[in-house]
């Protein structure tokens, strides 16, 4: 096993010549171990580590300066639009909010600022498809760098790099931790230029992760992939289970043939995981407030990807830093309830739920 390497500096040979370490902020053995593990498992050859998703996130827009524009998908993480739209607007970045299921309307945004493109898909909470190929091919054209969040299906799911992206993002605090016991981030890509760009603002900005973090990240990956056959399995049984309902409306899920980006995801993806959300037919406050605090297996809780499922309700938890008027019009209703299902025997999912619906 990668040893923990709880250091904080390492001893030099002379001055000015040490033996590959100086300072852990700026390298860490476990860290560097893990680092080649998640290029290895995005096709990447550069990976760097962070303290959190968010700080990850927070690096790559350090790259750009004030007067640059970036074009942002409309559905994605609350705290991703928090620190875009409270954080960096201040600084003079501004940012565009779009529907890019339509790719093609990602060139209405595009002038001579626009430096970045952000996508996530599967997109947060709504489960849109974003088609990574289609999207590069219209950044190329500008020069524009994509930047793919693949948090929601994982590099198991998912290699964003393969069809051009320039940038994976994690949230290693969801499938790639897998445990609910860590938080952390990584950035993942192929171009020497941009590694240093990023490896000098991970070392000057300072939001690394310790090295305790970054043993349970590698000890997570290890089991990825068997984790990740059961969230599909079950993901695709609770899936229908709650289409087939009768309280239930809606079911959001990319891996139902219907779904508008069935056929991209298709492409894109080698199977549709463990997420998904839901709408009630009863939307009424009180009824969804008492489906999301009495189910016994889903717990109530933030974040994702765990071995254990979750239940959400994002519009009060994980994207109440997106203001209502602004949820609401990109479809994120009050009513919406969001499932990370874990690896539990689906059964026992399915009764929970089935106890819960009536
Ligand atoms: C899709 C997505 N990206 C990024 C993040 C941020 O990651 P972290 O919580 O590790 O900072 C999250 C967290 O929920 C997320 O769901």
């Amino acid at each position: 096993m990668t040893p923990i390497y709880q250091t904080s500096t390492y001893v030099q040979s002379a001055p000015g010549q040490n033996k590959g370490y100086e300072y852990a902020r700026s390298q860490n053995p476990t860290r560097k171990v893990l680092e080649e593990a998640l290029a290895a498992i995005e096709n990447g050859k550069y990976g760097l580590c962070f303290s959190s998703g968010v700080a990850a996130t927070d690096a790559v827009i350090k790259l750009l300066q004030p007067g640059d524009e970036v074009i942002a998908g409309n559905d994605m993480y609350g705290g991703t639009y928090r620190l875009f739209t409270k954080v960096f607007e201040k600084f003079g970045i501004k940012f565009h909010y779009i529907n890019m299921q339509d790719s093609n309307n990602i060139s209405k945004y595009i002038n001579q600022n626009t430096k970045l493109i952000w996508l996530e898909t599967p997109t947060n909470p709504l489960m849109s498809i974003i088609d990574i190929e289609a999207v590069v091919s219209i950044a190329s054209k500008d020069h524009i760098m994509v930047c793919v969040d693949n948090t929601f299906a994982s590099p198991y799911l998912q290699n964003p790099l393969d069809f051009g992206a320039h940038i994976v993002l994690h949230s290693a605090t969801k499938y790639l931790g897998g445990h609910s016991d860590v938080i952390h981030g990584c950035l993942v890509m192929n171009d020497a230029t941009l590694r240093e760009k990023l490896y000098f603002l991970q070392k000057s900005c300072g939001a690394v992760p310790g090295p305790q973090d970054c043993f349970l990240v590698l000890r997570g990956i290890k089991t990825l992939h068997v984790r990740m056959q059961r969230h599909c399995e079950n993901g695709r049984k609770i899936a229908s289970f709650l289409r087939n309902h009768s309280k239930i409306e809606k079911v959001y899920w990319c891996g139902f043939e219907d779904h508008p980006g069935y056929s991209i995801a298709k492409k894109q993806m080698r199977d549709f995981g463990g997420m998904m959300s839901f709408e009630l037919k009863n939307k009424k406050d009180e009824e969804v407030k008492r489906v999301l605090s009495s189910t016994k297996l889903f717990s109530l809780a933030e974040s994702l990807g765990g071995v254990e499922s979750l239940i959400n309700h994002p519009a009060s938890m994980t994207h109440a830093s997106i203001p209502r008027e602004e949820r609401i019009k990109n479809g994120l209703s009050d009513s919406l309830i969001r499932l990370s299902v874990g690896i539990e025997d689906a059964d026992d999912l399915i009764e929970d739920l089935k106890k819960v619906l009536g």
